[in-house]
């Protein structure tokens, strides 16, 4: 479990963790949030998911002797997650059944808890898990020299253990092929969809002793890992040249294993006369984009009834943080930061993703920017902060902004224009909003946290926050808050909601009525909390994002 706080700096009773963070995110919550994963990996304003798998050699969960890398573990537990789908009763699939699922046989190995619990204080209202084992194929595969894969979110957590069926080092073909075919995957595509899963990570004794002899283990190897490859952190065809040549690892233990009956990638391989492998040994593109697809397949086998998102693209021109608050004054201000990024990465063109670049020719960010306001055609030059980022998709710049908003309900829109950027609007509601600096959120102790959030609501808009509960004489907003806590028999959180929470009148401020309340949740699994204003349907006006 220790594994799971070691992103938090030493824990102090009653200590102030963070300030409340955005309110407008573009173009969803959920779509703003994964993309802020998949571009924002180095430099200024990173996420730190990627240190995870940075060098793709690291092991995040434990000791680096063990002989165990993330990076593999990651697509692993993607594939015991989805293989266990039927297709055709549309159940099962990437739900994050997987962490009720870890005590079976066909799981063994650290993968499953290791990378849940990675995950566990990430996953919030709009991330489940089962998008982070996604997210976490795509990090993998993209970020270790493999291509880059399209990523949906809107996955869905199931709430129980699923069906079982994951082949294992002993199962025969037909078992192993029937376990595929009910995940919809045919004899081409397990032979292709194993070969791209294998080219990265390890057998290890420990766990499959069967497969692996004892031999393996070793002072810097203790958990006695064997690569699949002679590029074992590596996204690379490899895997299949040494299976056909008989060079470096030869396909790996599943191939080689002293164990005739633990050959379950030789029986697979080799079920169709090699022909599939001689196939993807051709050309690493047929390589890369077999694997695009049959990854991209994987990822998306849901259960009837949800919905994936679009297809996260990197945004050339992106509003961070973006969000209403009150400045020390009292004033109504916007501030946040608009990201421009250079996105020179070419994706490869049989994905979904397009070659975003600024204009034609342009490669650096400009040097100014101009954010006009529905309210304010003058514009507000910015000048970019000295940071900046960079990942596979090119580099970023930051241009921070903090501008006074005089007559909010003129506040429908802004606009950002510069030199080699097509000048982009993003629409704006300013009729409630959660006061980023004035909600806190305060742990009691390692599982408990006290949301303390203030709302404001803009006199007269009624419009927008309909339906409002009749409180203090005024009209209180509906708040939902939604937060990530334990359950029992998996690391995967689930979410609590709590509905209609109670606030009280505290005061006026730049035409709005301020209202503050809080809750306490427990059991929190340390991801962000999300404080909702709602409107008469149950809609979000406004989310923020905290912890
Ligand atoms: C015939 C089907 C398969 C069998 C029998 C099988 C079996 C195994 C076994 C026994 C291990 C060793 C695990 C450990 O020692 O921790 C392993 C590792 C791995 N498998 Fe498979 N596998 C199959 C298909 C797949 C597929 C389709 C994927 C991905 C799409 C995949 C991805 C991986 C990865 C990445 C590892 C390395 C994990 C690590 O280094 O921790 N496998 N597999
Ligand atoms: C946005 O807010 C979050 C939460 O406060 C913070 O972690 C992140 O660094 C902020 N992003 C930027 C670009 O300032
Ligand atoms: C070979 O694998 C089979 C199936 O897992 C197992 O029953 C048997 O004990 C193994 N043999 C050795 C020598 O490990
Ligand atoms: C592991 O240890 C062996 C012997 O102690 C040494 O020869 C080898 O270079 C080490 N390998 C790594 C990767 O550190
Ligand atoms: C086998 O190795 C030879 C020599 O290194 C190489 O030219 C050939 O491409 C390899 N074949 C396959 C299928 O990897
Ligand atoms: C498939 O290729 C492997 C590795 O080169 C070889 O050992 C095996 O005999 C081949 N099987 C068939 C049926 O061609
Ligand atoms: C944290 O505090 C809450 C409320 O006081 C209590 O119910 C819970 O048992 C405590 N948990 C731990 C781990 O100390
Ligand atoms: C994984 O974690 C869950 C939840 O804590 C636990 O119930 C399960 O026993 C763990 N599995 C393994 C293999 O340790
Ligand atoms: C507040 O929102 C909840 C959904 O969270 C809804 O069930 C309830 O009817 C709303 N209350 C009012 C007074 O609009």
């Amino acid at each position: 479990m220790k594994m799971i706080f070691s992103r938090l700096p030493i824990f102090n009773l009653l200590h102030f963790l963070a300030p409340a963070s955005s309110t407008f995110f573009y173009p969803t919550v959920q779509s703003s949030l994964l993309e802020h994963i998949l571009v924002d990996t180095h430099g200024a304003h990173a996420s730190d998911f990627i240190d995870a798998i940075t060098p793709c050699t690291n092991y995040v969960s434990g000791s680096q002797t063990l002989g165990r890398i993330t990076s593999a573990q990651w697509i692993r537990v993607a594939f015991h997650d989805f293989v266990t789908a039927d297709v055709a009763a549309g159940t099962g699939g990437l739900d994050a059944s997987i962490g009720f699922e870890t005590l079976r046989g066909e799981n063994s190995g650290s993968a499953m808890n290791d990378s849940l619990g990675f995950f566990r204080p990430r996953v919030n209202s709009k991330i489940a898990t089962a998008d982070f084992i996604a997210l976490s194929v795509v990090m993998s595969v993209g970020n270790c020299g493999g291509p880059q894969i399209p990523l949906r979110g809107g996955r869905v957590d199931a709430i129980a253990a699923g069906a079982s069926g994951v082949p294992a080092a002993d199962s025969s073909l037909e078992e192993t092929l029937g376990f595929f075919g009910g995940a919809g995957f045919n004899k081409v595509d397990s032979i292709g969809l194993t070969a791209c899963g294998h080219t990265m990570g390890n057998v290890h004794h420990k766990g499959f002793p069967t497969v692996v002899g004892a031999e393996t283990v070793s002072a810097n190897n203790t958990g006695g890992g064997v690569h699949f490859d002679s590029t074992v952190a590596t996204f690379d065809s490899l895997v299949v040249h040494e299976y056909l040549n008989g060079t470096g690892n030869r396909g790996g233990p599943l191939v080689t294993s002293f164990n005739v009956s633990s050959r379950s990638d030789l029986r697979l391989y080799e079920s169709d006369n090699n022909a599939t492998m001689a196939g993807l040994a051709t050309h690493s593109n047929v390589f890369f984009d077999t694997c695009v697809d049959l990854f991209q397949r994987m990822l998306n086998t849901v259960p009837t009834g949800v919905v994936l998102s679009d297809v996260i693209k990197p945004m050339p021109v992106k509003p961070i943080n973006a969000t209403l608050d009150f400045d020390n004054d009292g004033n109504l201000i916007f501030t946040g930061y608009i990201r421009v990024s250079s996105m020179s990465y070419i994706i490869s063109d049989q994905i979904a993703y397009s070659h975003q670049t600024l204009a034609p020719g342009t490669s650096a960010a400009p040097q100014s920017l101009t954010l006009t306001t529905s309210l304010n055609e003058q514009g507000l030059h910015l000048s970019p902060e000295s940071e900046t980022g960079s990942s596979i998709f090119g580099s970023t710049t930051f241009f921070p902004f903090n501008t006074q908003i005089s007559k909010p309900e003129a506040f429908t829109s802004f606009t950002v224009s510069g030199p080699g950027i097509s000048s982009q609007s993003f629409p704006v509601q300013s009729g409630a909003f959660v006061v980023p600096s004035l909600t806190t959120v305060t742990a009691t102790n390692i599982t408990t946290a006290t949301i303390r959030f203030s709302v404001a609501t803009r006199q007269g808009s009624g419009g927008y926050v309909s339906r409002m509960m009749k409180r203090d004489g005024a009209k209180a907003p509906n708040i939902s808050i939604q937060a990530p806590v334990a359950q029992e028999g998996t690391l995967g959180p689930k979410i609590e909601a709590f509905n209609n929470v109670a606030v009280a009148g505290v005061g006026q401020k730049a035409g709005y009525d301020v209202w503050e309340g809080s809750v306490i949740v427990y059991d929190w699994t340390l991801g962000p909390l999300s404080i909702s204003v709602l409107d008469g349907k149950g809609a979000e006006v406004d989310v923020a994002m905290v912890n």
